[in-house]
């Protein structure tokens, strides 16, 4: 992927994971534009980054991924990188689910239906480019599930499976495919307060941006870099670990 002169989307960029991207992207000289659910949030991110363009934008709602996409290519004709960030991460025991489908569906909505939406609606215009890429935001948890997130490591492993899937599908194109596989980094996801004990931002983020200029196609880092060279039986057993881990500090669960 070219480092800079790009136009580039990326969902949930007001904070977290997708904020520091945008900044690293905006100080290599590209044009971006964030999209997410709260307003505010969104004002906040273009206050400290002015150069920012932003667009409320539940990217888990068929019509708001259409309404996007349309507003994108309208507006930014030049757009040639999608970075499919925005996720959430909801703890299931599946022993005790009193919700409504919805509730679970929003999970599997925004990590999964959104990614491959835009994706499908943006490829036609992004394989028109002389330089374009697909970056998908999945997860180390992708490799080995955290089982007190069942939906949601689903997802990362289903956006993974996509991601191999489109890469050989584009070879021979101009539209690279990457895919990040964050290990736990310290951001609001899930809540805030529930991923202090992850990476720190700023420093995975210069990982990511460290990798992407060597021209490297699957990025993790830290742990989730160790599982991308991992056996099946270390997978397995990274899981069983983490999940009687969280029982521990979880007896509630
Ligand atoms: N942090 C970690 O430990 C970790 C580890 C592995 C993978 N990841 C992945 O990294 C990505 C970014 O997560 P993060 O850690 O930066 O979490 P975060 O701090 O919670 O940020 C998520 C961002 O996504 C936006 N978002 C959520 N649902 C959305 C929707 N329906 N439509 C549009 N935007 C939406 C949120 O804004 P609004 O709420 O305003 O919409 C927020 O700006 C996610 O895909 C996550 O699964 C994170």
């Amino acid at each position: 992927m070219r480092e800079s002169g790009n136009t580039i989307l990326i969902t949930g960029g007001a904070s977290g994971i997708g904020l520091a991207f945008a900044e690293r992207f905006l100080e290599a000289g590209n044009q971006i534009i964030i999209c997410g659910r709260r307003a505010d949030k969104l004002e906040e991110a273009k206050a400290k980054f002015p150069a920012l363009h932003t667009r409320v934008c539940d990217v888990g709602n068929e019509h708001d991924r259409v309404e996007l996409c349309d507003l994108l290519l309208r507006e930014f004709p030049n757009l040639n990188v999608l970075v499919n960030n925005a996720g959430i991460q909801q703890w299931v025991n599946v022993q005790r689910t009193e919700e409504e489908w919805a509730h679970f569906h929003q999970e599997i909505a925004i990590n999964f239906d959104a990614p491959i939406h835009l994706t499908l609606r943006l490829l036609p215009h992004l394989l028109k480019q002389p330089h374009a890429a697909i970056i998908n935001v999945s997860s180390g948890l992708a490799l080995a599930p955290a089982t007190w997130a069942p939906i949601y490591s689903a997802t990362k492993a289903a956006l993974h499976s996509f991601t191999q899937s489109l890469r050989l599908q584009l070879e021979g194109t101009k539209v690279d495919v990457i895919e990040i596989l964050p290990p736990a980094v310290n951001t609001d996801l899930g809540g805030p307060g529930l991923h202090t004990f992850g990476a720190p931002l700023n420093e995975f983020a210069d990982g990511v941006f460290a990798s992407l200029r060597r021209g490297e196609i699957e990025i993790g880092y830290g742990d989730s870099e160790r599982r991308l060279h991992a056996s099946r039986e270390d997978l397995a057993e990274a899981a069983r670990q983490m999940w009687l881990g969280f029982r521990k500090r979880n007896p509630e669960f």
